[in-house]
């Protein structure tokens, strides 16, 4: 090869279709998660003043949402819950009449083609709004695995096809499989998030899963922004305690974390583009300083072209429906 002016990448760019033709990278619905805040109650649907688009909702609520989800094509949903009652220990966390747990059962009858995910966490659960058992002033690693582990099998036996602890306790992967195992669900998979740092991207995330630390911070158990190999080093323990799909978390500040360890692993790799992520986009796109559509498929194109095989995001109805429509 000889350069110009043999050589004119721009032969390749000259009209859509041969822009689409030669695309490296491709969006797929089923590969969208769609985050959902589910709360007690019926008929309740509240907006989420931080997430524009974006509601508390009871379980029957949350029926129509799954259905429209699954006729666009969308892979799936994941659940957080907001309890009736919280307490030191979280307790609700695996009530079986609990949020998520109801919103399980109901969407694998209404919208069986979704497949169905619960994050597993005790900071919605807990009154001080920390991710386990608090002793003293921090919280305690070990104490608080076999909680996670009730919360995986409550969900498990509500019907999730995957569990999702996002609680950065070391060994919780581990722990949560064994008590799948115990409990007679082999084969409900783990998506843990391996690598989740530390990100004050969550910030609209705690107004609506209504989980923000009562005092402290989350920075002795989540990661710290400026860390790769310790990325590798957690992704690496959580393959070895029996993850199936591994995620990092937030997703586009963090995109070579993510190439990273999609070279590392052979397992399906999740990103979570957060709550952040998407309120700043949606905030610019409503003041008119961006194009919203255009930005938001761009965005969740570079996470997919940094190697994320499946991306929980926000954006999930919006971007199938702006990839393509009702199927
Ligand atoms: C913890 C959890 C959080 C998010 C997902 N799971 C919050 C946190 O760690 O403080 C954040 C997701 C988002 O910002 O969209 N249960």
């Amino acid at each position: 090869m000889t350069g110009f002016p043999i050589e004119r990448p721009r032969r390749l760019r000259r009209s859509p279709a041969l822009r689409r033709q030669v695309a490296e990278t491709r969006l797929d619905p089923a590969a969208f998660v769609l985050p959902v805040f589910v709360v007690p109650g019926e008929g309740v649907l509240r907006e989420i003043a931080s997430m524009p688009g974006h509601q508390q909702r009871s379980v029957d609520e949350v029926v129509p949402l799954a259905e429209e989800a699954e006729s666009l094509g969308v892979g799936g949903m994941i659940f957080f819950g907001i309890p009736a009652r919280k307490d030191d220990r979280g307790t609700s966390a695996w009530d079986p009449e609990g949020p998520v747990p109801r919103a399980i059962a109901a969407v694998k009858r209404h919208a069986p083609d979704l497949v169905v995910w619960a994050d597993v966490c005790l900071c919605e659960y807990t009154s001080h709004g920390h991710c386990g058992v608090v002793v003293g002033d921090v919280v305690d690693n070990d104490a608080t695995l076999p909680l996670l582990a009730k919360a995986a099998v409550a969900y498990a036996d509500a019907g999730a096809d995957v569990v999702a602890p996002s609680d950065m306790m070391d060994g919780r992967v581990g722990a949560i499989r064994e008590a799948l195992d115990d409990a007679g669900h082999t084969d409900v998979a783990i998506c843990s998030y391996s690598v989740k740092y530390a990100s004050a991207f969550y910030g609209p995330f705690r107004d609506a899963a209504e989980s923000a630390p009562a005092f402290g911070d989350r920075r002795t158990h989540q990661m710290d922004p400026p860390n790769v190999r310790e990325a590798r080093r957690e992704v690496r323990l959580d393959v070895l305690e029996g993850a199936d799909i591994v995620m990092v978390k937030p997703a586009g500040p963090y995109l070579d974390v993510i190439s990273e360890v999609r070279d590392l692993v052979d397992l399906p790799v999740a990103a979570y583009q957060v709550s952040g992520e998407y309120s700043m986009i949606r905030a610019a796109a409503e003041r008119g300083w961006i194009d919203g559509d255009r930005v938001m498929l761009e965005s969740l194109t570079g996470i997919v072209r940094a190697g994320a095989d499946i991306v929980l995001t926000y954006f999930a109805v919006d971007a199938a429906r702006a990839l393509g429509g009702d199927r």
